[in-house]
């Protein structure tokens, strides 16, 4: 059933599990994540790009939209960095039962402006926001406090921008970045601040940048032709103190698109004759369904729906 995230999210946080939202950009994507949460009963968040609605247009909206209203678990249908007032229009319009508005890289108070307009937008029509505030920066361990303090998210500032703007959910900053190169060996989070945030934000957090980048699948990518450098993501125990600390909503795409693309690779190179794309498209989307069931496994969002 198609819900907001509101609903989703606010229940993780207050049981203390988190719920995954994953990057789709196409039919395999959707179905993959949409089988994955009925088979683990789990609650799930499809999740857009305004690059996945350029690329995947209507089709994609529909499909993720009517999908989501039949599914057998609650989802919500999410705009993922929406960076404009009328990217967020857009979204509500194709049904979207949840946006984010990203004004992170804007000062403070154009950043409280912009999301505020935003969620009185979306709430005028029973739908429920993200916002961020910080820079999603990899950030060495040793880099000096002052440093940090410029990028990651301020506590006290986060319990002012919730309380301005009225958003219903906060992207924090606290270490992660987007992508396959997070940090070397395991990666920084920030969990002190964290909890800190956690505090004195009582609505649920949301961790961007979380992916684990398998070294099995970084192995599986390189063996069958693909070029990747020293890739690195987040262990599943920082994820786990995450989510006990108050992070609800924890994005995943890096490892959805690095098994979709090693098992093409994989299957392709050990079939050179084939040029049949279910033989290919089909075990990419079982490899993405792995994936997924056991990031909820990981989240302990299994049994939730
Ligand atoms: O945080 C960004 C997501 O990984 C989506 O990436 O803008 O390339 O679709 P994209
Ligand atoms: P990853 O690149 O770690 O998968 O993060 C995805 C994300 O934050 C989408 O908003
Ligand atoms: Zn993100």
């Amino acid at each position: 059933m198609l819900v907001t995230g509101l609903e989703i999210l606010k229940r993780a946080r207050e049981e203390g599990y988190g719920v995954g939202a994953f990057n789709v950009n196409n039919m395999e994507f959707v179905q993959a994540v949409l089988e994955a949460a009925e088979e683990q009963r789990s609650p799930v968040i499809l999740a857009l790009s305004e690059g996945a609605m350029k690329y995947g247009g209507r089709a994609l909206t529909l499909m993720a939209v009517e999908l989501a209203k039949e599914a057998r678990v609650p989802v919500a249908v999410h705009l993922d960095h929406g960076s404009s007032y009328e990217s967020v229009l857009r979204a509500l319009r194709a049904g979207f039962t949840s946006v984010m508005i990203d004004k992170s890289h804007e000062d403070f108070e154009t950043n409280v402006k912009e999301t505020r307009r935003v969620v009185e937008a979306a709430h005028a029509v029973g739908v429920t926001v993200e916002a961020e505030l910080g820079r999603l920066a990899g950030i060495e361990e040793h880099v000096a406090v002052d440093e940090k303090d410029a990028l990651l998210t301020n506590p006290e500032e986060a319990r002012i921008f919730m309380e301005k703007t009225g958003a219903d959910y906060l992207a924090v900053a606290i270490g992660t970045s987007h992508g396959a190169y997070k940090g070397k060996g395991r990666p920084f989070i920030d969990h002190p601040r964290l909890e800190r945030i956690a505090k004195l934000v009582p609505a649920p957090l949301v961790l961007h940048g979380a992916s684990a980048v398998p070294l099995e699948l970084v192995e599986r990518f390189r063996a069958s032709g693909g070029e990747i450098g020293e890739a690195a993501g987040i262990h599943p125990e920082d994820i786990r103190k995450a989510i006990s600390l108050g992070v609800a909503k924890i994005n995943t795409d890096t490892d959805l698109r690095l098994a979709f693309t090693a098992l093409i690779r994989e299957t392709l190179h050990k079939n050179p004759k084939e040029f049949d794309p279910r033989k290919y498209l089909g075990p990419a989307r079982e490899a993405v369904k792995e994936v997924v069931k056991s990031r909820m496994e990981l989240f302990g969002s299994v049994g939730r729906a």
